[in-house]
């Protein structure tokens, strides 16, 4: 059935795959008789020690359809006069059509970046005017967990994160659509990068990792957590038959699929990273550290390589390129593209 689709493998996006066999089967299991609805069944229940077991007893997890609503819901409790501190690349700056902005009514305080990483002394001009009526009053600070160009904060970067937020009593929100990415590249535990540092909220994404548009909003502290529920339903994310949502978290949580999917395909992007080193004409923009590489092609390469491969063009000058790497990428894909280029660099002069 639908061969005339062609069943293609694409650089674009972790988007672009389909959802993991293991993810498929438990959602097939879960399809079976009747169950209460909006998270009262017993799959929910199930799924709730899971998530106690891989962040910690205190998490609160709230199932999304997508990572924007994840990103807005985990900040729904800021009041329109208050604002955000982000980076300038962030996704709810750059690539949400001002979904936060509209729902939140609060203001995004960007900060300049390089790689997507932001740092506390960067803070100062957002905190200087607090209390003051004429400027908005900074309530959070949002980190993307690894950052929109692939990069990854350390636990110290993180902690020190927190001290600062702590002192001006600021919530830490991480937008974590590829958290698993980053536990898998840092060799630490999604509790270490949650709970363990003390964060407040965490958009937990599992759509780019293997699961059919399934997001969840983890709460872990009183404040994060206070009528929550009541947002979560006003944004019209609450599900009625959520135990499709958690089921699929089920298959991601449950003896740790996410670690299996995320450091597969983490390693094959350093690998592939590796294996370019035989291309001089290709630089890296950014050290590999989840499972997207960011490179500079010779502009003459680009059309002919994503006739083979799509992938997007970036902003940011220079021919730059994103290649993202799938849970289901291979070896064999690996080779393949390795051969292509080798074929375009044949046909195509970098000059
Ligand atoms: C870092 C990050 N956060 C959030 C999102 C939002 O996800 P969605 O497209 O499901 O709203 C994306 C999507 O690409 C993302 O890359």
């Amino acid at each position: 059935m639908f061969e005339e689709l062609g069943f293609n493998y694409s650089l674009g996006s972790d988007n672009h795959s389909g959802v993991h066999p293991r993810v498929m089967e438990v959602l097939s299991a879960a399809n079976r008789g009747h169950a209460h609805a909006y998270g009262m069944d017993e799959l929910c229940r199930l799924t709730l020690e899971e998530f106690r077991r891989v962040f910690g007893p205190e998490v609160e997890p709230h199932y999304v359809f997508t990572g924007t609503a994840a990103n807005v819901l985990c900040l729904s409790s800021l009041k329109s006069f208050e604002a955000v501190i982000c980076s300038e690349e962030a996704h709810i700056h750059v690539d949400e059509c001002g979904a936060p902005e509209k729902f939140l009514g609060a203001k995004l305080w960007t900060v300049p970046t390089r790689d997507g990483k932001i740092t506390p002394a960067q803070c100062g001009p957002a905190l200087s005017r607090g209390g003051d009526q004429h400027f908005s009053q900074p309530r959070a600070v949002s980190l993307t967990q690894p950052t929109e160009l692939g990069l990854c904060y350390t636990l110290d970067e993180l902690r020190e994160w927190r001290r600062f937020t702590t002192e001006k009593n600021l919530m830490l929100h991480l937008d974590g659509a590829r958290l698993v990415n980053a536990a898998a590249h840092l060799n630490v535990s999604l509790k270490e990068l949650t709970s363990g540092i003390g964060v407040d909220v965490v958009s937990f994404g599992g759509t780019k990792n293997g699961l059919m548009g399934a997001e969840v909003c983890l709460l872990f502290t009183k404040p994060a957590k206070e009528n929550f529920k009541f947002y979560r339903k006003q944004a019209m994310q609450l599900s009625s038959k959520t135990r499709f949502l958690a089921a699929q978290f089920y298959a991601f949580l449950k003896d740790d699929l996410w670690l299996e999917i995320a450091r597969h395909s983490t390693s094959h992007a350093t690998r592939l990273s590796h294996a370019l080193n035989e291309f001089s004409e290709i630089r890296l923009a950014h050290p590999v550290q989840s499972n997207a590489l960011f490179v500079h092609l010779p502009k003459a390469w680009i059309a002919p390589l994503r006739k083979k491969y799509f992938f997007y063009v970036w902003p940011g000058g220079e021919n730059l390129c994103r290649w993202m790497i799938s849970f289901d990428w291979t070896d064999e894909l690996t080779n393949k593209l390795l051969e292509e280029i080798r074929e375009v660099r044949k046909c195509f002069p970098a000059a």
